[in-house]
């Protein structure tokens, strides 16, 4: 007969008492909680496992544990249990490993499991732990890509700074040197060695950019006249095969910058969105004026809250795979062939940007386009309006909004702003499962979807089914990318808005208002 601590035997009531404070705990514990048996089957779990691996409560009991890893961490896992059976070497029990877990939906998080072991009527039995670290992770992956930036940064403008004192050196004596050549033949060679030193100096310079140490000289300006003023010349570098195009925003804010950056900037893009193009396609150059909030500055690498001007360059061409796109604004990271690029483009127009008091960010996708964003602070802005100022958004009440989003962070932020603003939510991770939900008769007052989803229909393709099946029902798109990429040349979609990204509460609010009432 076992004791309880106080010497007594145990009665029923106690027995009773600590089985119902052990199921609380279980119930109300944050992290997920699995127990199995000594051959890996589930015998229980709590709530928190349910939330964390997607599936209801009973669909885990008498299932092997190793349904919730992926391989390679599927046959390791087994491997662990038995391998402790047999050895007592401990991989896992007791200790603790970082490893990853599986959801219902397929997608796969870093998680920490702690297995510990008890005995229970002469047989073994592992009690697994298991603490989500996503956030954790993205919190320090963006954390070392700020690093990473900041050292390349400090790296590149040391010796970029070096080299620009001794190019000062050589061009100035160089010079002195030609005017005292007699013969065209020496003449020429020093014109050789002039160009050579010029050319080295423009490329310091690009590095001086990106280490945000330019010597910047702002002058106040309206981008649009800039970009107006450089059309022209762009035309004429793009070639017959490409369409540019210009969306500007009328009464658009003043910035104070550095015209001769800008302008490098956007012939930059150019040129990059024409290296995409090599079959033709559209490059669009648009600005606007954009509010940011507490919200949106997350998004955007913690871009100090208030009012910019952006100025995005879009292109319909290649775009980018994932590995490309994060790495595209590191000095010296091309995919181009040696000799046609030097990967300089992107990372100076970033340093220039951060060095401007803004920001940059690139929305692309293989085989979807490229735009490429930059923020630039408002010249002359009076005080930002208080937080709050702008609170009393339009609301339609008592409204159901399918929410379409693929990123399940952005999913979430949707549904909480959503809920914020009152309207009950439907979510779904692509448009098939839209389709379904609509299909099923559920009742939906607006469809809000991103643009660019996996799962082969777009955003833009889910509209116009929405459109044509249940005629009347409103489409809110939202997108990242310029909003004139975004081709609406048919006529059953023609008028839809889209909400750009990265966009604030009011934004959303005004945008879900009028897509209802129209
Ligand atoms: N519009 C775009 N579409 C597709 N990929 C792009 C685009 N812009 C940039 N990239 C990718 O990012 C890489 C880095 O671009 P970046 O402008 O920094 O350097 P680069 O164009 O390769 O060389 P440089 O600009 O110095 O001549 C490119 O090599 C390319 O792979
Ligand atoms: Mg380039």
């Amino acid at each position: 007969m076992r004791m309880t601590a106080n010497g007594r035997e145990p009665d029923q009531t106690d027995l009773v008492g600590q089985a119902r404070k052990l199921q609380a705990m279980l119930e109300s514990a944050v992290d997920a909680i699995i127990t199995i048996d000594g051959k890996g089957i589930i015998t229980t779990v709590n709530p928190a496992a349910a939330r964390l691996f997607g599936y209801p409560q009973d669909a885990f009991i008498g299932q092997n544990v190793h349904f919730l890893m992926p391989e390679p961490y599927h046959s390791a896992h087994d491997g662990y249990i038995a391998n402790y059976r047999a050895t007592g070497a401990r991989k896992i029990i007791g200790i603790g490993r970082e490893v990853t877990g599986r959801r219902r939906d397929g997608t796969t998080f870093p998680m920490h499991l702690a297995v510990s072991e008890f005995e229970m009527d002469g047989r073994v039995h592992f009690t697994g732990i298991i603490h989500d670290l996503s956030s954790q992770k993205a919190t320090e992956q963006a954390l070392r890509q700020a690093q990473k930036m900041e050292a390349m940064g400090q790296l590149t403008g040391g010796i970029a700074h070096d080299f620009n004192n001794l190019l000062t050196v050589i061009i100035g004596n160089l010079e002195m040197l030609e005017a005292k050549l007699s013969t065209t033949g020496q003449r020429e060679l020093a014109t050789e060695a002039l160009e050579a030193a010029d050319l080295g100096a423009r490329l310091t310079a690009r590095l001086l950019a990106f280490a945000r140490r330019s010597h910047l000289e702002p002058e106040v300006v309206n981008l649009n006249d800039f970009v107006l003023g450089l059309t022209d010349m762009l035309h004429r570098t793009m070639g017959s095969t490409i369409s540019l195009s210009n969306a500007l925003t009328p009464r658009l804010w003043m910035t104070r910058i550095d015209p001769s950056q800008v302008e490098s900037a956007i012939v930059n893009l150019a040129v990059n969105a024409r290296d995409a193009m090599p079959a033709g396609g559209r490059l669009i150059i648009e600005t606007g004026n954009v509010v940011v909030d507490a919200v949106m500055s997350e998004d955007l690498d913690g871009l100090a809250p208030g009012d910019y001007v952006r100025l995005s360059v879009a292109d319909t061409g290649e775009g980018m795979p994932a590995e490309v796109r994060e790495r595209a604004f590191e000095p010296f990271f091309t995919t181009k062939e040696k000799g046609r690029g030097t990967g300089l483009g992107l990372s100076m127009i970033y340093g220039f940007a951060k060095q401007s008091g803004g920001h940059a960010t690139i929305y692309s996708e293989t085989g979807r386009g490229t735009t490429v964003n930059i923020y630039l602070p408002r010249h002359g802005a009076g005080e930002a309006p208080p937080v709050g100022a702008d609170m009393v958004e339009p609301v339609v009440p008592g409204r159901t909004v399918l929410v379409v989003e693929d990123d399940p962070r952005v999913r979430r932020l949707t549904v909480n702003r959503l809920e914020t603003l009152s309207y009950a939510t439907l979510v779904v991770a692509d448009a098939h499962e839209a389709l379904a939900i609509l299909g099923s008769g559920a009742e939906v007052d607006l469809v809000f979807t991103d643009l660019v989803m996996p799962g082969g229909i777009s955003g833009y393709e889910l509209a116009r089914r929405v459109a044509a099946e249940w005629p009347g029902l409103p489409v809110l798109l939202t997108s990242g990318y310029a909003d004139e990429l975004v081709r609406r040349d048919d006529d059953a979609i023609a008028h839809l808005k889209v909400l750009s990204k990265p966009y604030r509460l009011a934004d959303l609010a005004q945008a879900v208002a009028e897509a209802l009432e129209t």
